[in-house]
């Protein structure tokens, strides 16, 4: 799934993360090792090194709330882990500033109050590396799958009166086997070129709720990314689980030149 928070086309979130990482672990280090030492200088660069990874994390956030809001497909599996993620995260965050209010100042020993919430933070801090890996690995967040230009990622909006006829593109738009995410009137749907004609389908998988307009559609076909649901994209119907539903499609036309599509009724499609 493409991200809406890149540069030079790579996702900045991940770009960001090594800091955070790097600093507050250091900081537990250097903290439980000033105290062991009695190496008030220790302490005091671990104090800096909690700030610095308390600011970088914060930065860090931002393009992360940005995928969360943008593209990590709604009511998916991969929704519900990233907000896991982003909770105890924030949580890791929050137990070094309780930390570093209780020092009170960078030069103070820390004591092992201090150390135990940085010791419990940077526990947290790994579990939530693992969700993200996993919404990279598993989800695809941020990863660009696509190959040459057939499948090329579009999206786009659309505004229409529920149950109108609206244009949506020039007929030789979209390539055969290319598709394009449109979101019309707050739902997402799958505008699709088979080769052998438009036609359009709800974007969410029946299975977890993966984006299938981030899938492969070959020969009329949709195949999820995720766990591999295969469904005809004319009929909607699922040819291949684990998904045990077919999806809902909607009425498409080519009219001069030009495709058409059917806008769905109030959240019933
Ligand atoms: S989300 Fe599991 S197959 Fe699509």
């Amino acid at each position: 799934m493409r991200t809406k928070a890149w540069f030079m086309g790579h996702p900045v979130h991940p770009m960001l993360i090594g800091f955070p990482i790097t600093f507050l672990s250091a900081a537990l280090v250097l903290d439980a090792a000033g105290m062991i030492a009695d190496r008030p200088a220790w302490w005091t660069v671990g104090a800096w090194s909690a700030a610095a990874g308390v600011i970088s994390g914060l930065v860090a956030a931002a393009p992360g709330i940005v995928d969360y809001l943008g593209a990590v497909p709604p009511g998916s599996s991969a929704k519900k882990r990233a907000t896991y993620h982003m909770v105890v995260n924030v949580t890791a965050l929050v137990l070094f500033v309780i930390g570093w209010w209780i020092r009170g100042e960078a030069a103070a020993r820390p004591g092992w109050v201090v150390v135990a919430l940085e010791l419990a933070a940077n526990g947290l801090m790994s579990v939530g590396g693992y969700m993200g890996g996993t919404l990279v690995y598993r989800n695809m967040m941020g990863v660009d799958h696509r190959y040459a230009e057939k499948t090329k990622w579009s999206e786009q909006t659309v505004k229409a009166a529920a149950g109108e006829m609206v244009e949506v593109c020039e007929a030789g738009e979209l390539k055969p086997d290319q598709m394009r995410l449109l979101h019309v009137n707050g739902q997402r749907i799958v505008l699709a070129n088979t080769g052998e004609g438009y036609c359009a389908f709800q974007d969410r998988c029946t299975h977890r709720g993966a984006s299938l307009a981030d899938g492969v559609l070959i020969c009329g076909r949709v195949q999820c990314l995720w766990h591999g649901s295969r469904f005809d994209v004319k009929s909607g119907e699922c040819e291949r689980g684990p998904a045990e539903e077919g999806l809902k499609t909607y009425a498409v036309e080519e009219r001069n030149g030009k495709v058409w599509l059917r806008t769905p009724g109030d959240g019933n499609g």
